[in-house]
């Protein structure tokens, strides 16, 4: 069977893009022989400049990008083009945005996502705010143009809740939504419970991990939870929210004494994300309560009216499970591809 070639654009070259490049890598044969499907990587933008080679960057060559071994810049086909640029001009199926989100404008991300649909590009992106901000209005852009805006990703890390909820569940009303949604605060949630630490050297050591916001006070006041909610609202339960509409609690308030009083009742404490309610705050949840899930772990509860009650638990956060949310949105668009 003929190998059907489909090109990326990777726009972010952080910790995620770079896990997506490692993962890209890895997995590049496995995908040709499973799917016979021939993803190259066409370019790779960042803030000064993008890398570009329209017959595909060579996979050896993106290994050691994305290990830090070579600098982009330093890299033959470097050029100063801007994203725009880049995005209008570059022959290319999809467009995988991976930049960190400005809650309140969305960007970069937004103008990249709209500049990929207006020029022909489908989009798989883990970026939350623009998704989150315009989410009617990227939709309309997207089926405007006959295009998919993919965003599994955004919502749970590797936890693949958009698409269960596409793919399983699509005669089931969802009636509720919530769970743990943030891999940092629930990481400090727990370092500070089992080990005694303080949220700030918890929160040192999550940024250590690579799971916090760029702005990790997105994480700790409750924002990127809330941020998840509206995209679960939108996306799952036909609502038309916004974040204005959520009201936000984060953990900055939790302390240890708070934490040791559940602890000797018999209970956690979690930022719950509540889709129904859109509430964000820190609640007590029972020990054996599936939502009781540690560390950078997510948990999502989803009550629906023909499967009852479905929990999924997953890593939430992090380089690498955050690409396999994006290449599964990715193999979803480029498997219906017609080239
Ligand atoms: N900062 C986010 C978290 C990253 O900790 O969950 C994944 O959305």
């Amino acid at each position: 069977m003929k190998l059907k070639t489909v090109k990326l654009i990777v726009v972010g070259f952080g910790i995620i893009g770079r896990g997506f490049c490692k993962v890209f890598s890895e997995k590049k044969k496995f995908i040709e022989e499973k799917f016979k499907i021939n993803l190259e990587i066409a370019a790779i933008c960042e803030i000064s400049g993008c890398l570009v080679n329209e017959n595909g960057i060579a996979v050896e060559d993106i290994e050691k990008l994305a290990a830090n071994k070579i600098k982009l810049e330093e890299h033959q086909n470097w050029t100063r083009k801007d994203t725009a640029d880049v995005l209008k001009e570059v022959e290319a199926e999809i467009a995988v945005e991976l930049t960190p989100g400005n809650i309140k404008t969305g960007e970069p991300g937004l103008t990249h996502i709209i500049t990929a649909l207006e020029n022909g590009k489908h989009v798989a992106t883990s970026n939350k705010a623009p998704v989150a901000i315009r989410f009617n209005e990227l939709q309309e852009l997207a089926q405007k143009n006959n295009l998919k805006l993919n965003y599994e990703a955004a919502v749970g890390g590797a936890i693949p809740v958009i698409n269960l909820y596409r793919e399983n569940l699509q005669i089931n009303n969802i009636n509720s939504i919530y769970g743990v949604l943030n891999g940092t605060t629930n990481y400090i949630l727990t370092k500070m419970r089992r080990d005694g630490i303080t949220l700030e050297a918890a929160l040192k050591e999550a940024q250590e991990l690579g799971i916090a916001e760029t702005d990790p006070t997105y994480d700790i006041e409750g924002i990127d939870t809330a941020v998840k909610v509206v995209i679960l609202a939108n996306a799952l339960m036909n609502k038309n929210v916004k974040f204005r509409d959520v009201k936000v609690v984060g953990i900055s308030g939790i302390t240890p004494e708070a934490i040791d009083l559940a602890k000797k009742n018999g209970f956690v404490i979690k930022l719950i994300g509540d889709v129904k309610k859109l509430e964000v705050s820190p609640r007590i949840v029972p020990k054996n309560h599936p939502l009781n899930v540690d560390g950078t772990l997510n948990a999502i509860m989803l009550e629906t009216d023909v499967a009852s009650d479905i929990t999924i638990i997953g890593r939430g956060a992090g380089a690498r499970e955050t690409a396999s949310a994006l290449f599964s949105d990715v193999l979803g668009i480029a498997m219906e591809l017609n080239n």
